[in-house]
């Protein structure tokens, strides 16, 4: 709560159970395997496009109503955040979006905000890693850079590890890996009909 008031960022070693962290990297690796995701695209709404130059990931977008338990106990947990966040921030928020993302080797997103210029629903981004043994050395860094600089902190994609922050306040970028990187990324929203 601190952090996300203060730098408007935090990061949270270790923020789900082992065994937790090995049935949600089993089934992002199922779902990739079998086929179920799909190109990364950028904007909103009938602005959708695909812009590879720009980001090169692949997702999967979760449905709340059919989730399996493993992911349905993260929503528990994304759920409590919400609560506390609007009981100690004010901040109003009203619900969950969230996606499984893909990285293969080689792929990136530049540099960017998550909250769109004309639709502002996305207050805080929730980004959890789902890769066992990652080492420096496997790049895929999260850059996050502080505001008005050029300043940054670069963050792991450690499996358990969740980063929140700011999303009209923290540009940010996902690194070149070596290996493939998995992350269940997600948004907690206003409701659709305020501006
Ligand atoms: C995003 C994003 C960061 C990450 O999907 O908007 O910035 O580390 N993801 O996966
Ligand atoms: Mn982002």
């Amino acid at each position: 709560m601190e952090r996300l008031a203060g730098p408007g960022w935090a990061v949270c070693p270790d923020f789900i159970k082992p065994a937790a962290l090995t049935s949600l990297a089993a089934e992002a690796r199922a779902l990739w395997e079998d086929g179920a995701f799909r190109h990364a695209r950028v904007g909103v709404g009938d602005q959708l496009q695909l812009r590879p130059e720009v980001r090169s990931d692949y997702v999967h977008w979760l449905n709340e109503y059919t989730l399996s338990p493993a992911l349905a106990d993260y929503y528990r947990r994304i759920e409590q955040l919400r609560l506390e966040l609007n009981q100690a921030l004010y901040l109003g928020l009203f619900n969950f979006e969230a996606h499984l993302t893909v990285y293969p080797p080689g792929s990136f997103y530049h540099r960017h905000l998550d909250q769109f210029r004309d639709t502002r629903h996305r207050i805080v981004s929730c980004v959890l890693y789902l890769n066992d043994d990652w080492q420096s050395g496997h790049g895929g860094q999260l850059r996050m850079y502080m505001p008005g600089s050029d300043d940054y902190k670069d963050v792991l994609p450690r499996g358990g590890t969740l980063v929140v922050f700011l999303s009209n306040l923290i540009e940010h970028e996902v690194l070149p890996a070596t290996r493939e990187r998995f992350s269940l990324t997600g948004w907690l929203r206003l409701r659709e009909s305020l501006p």
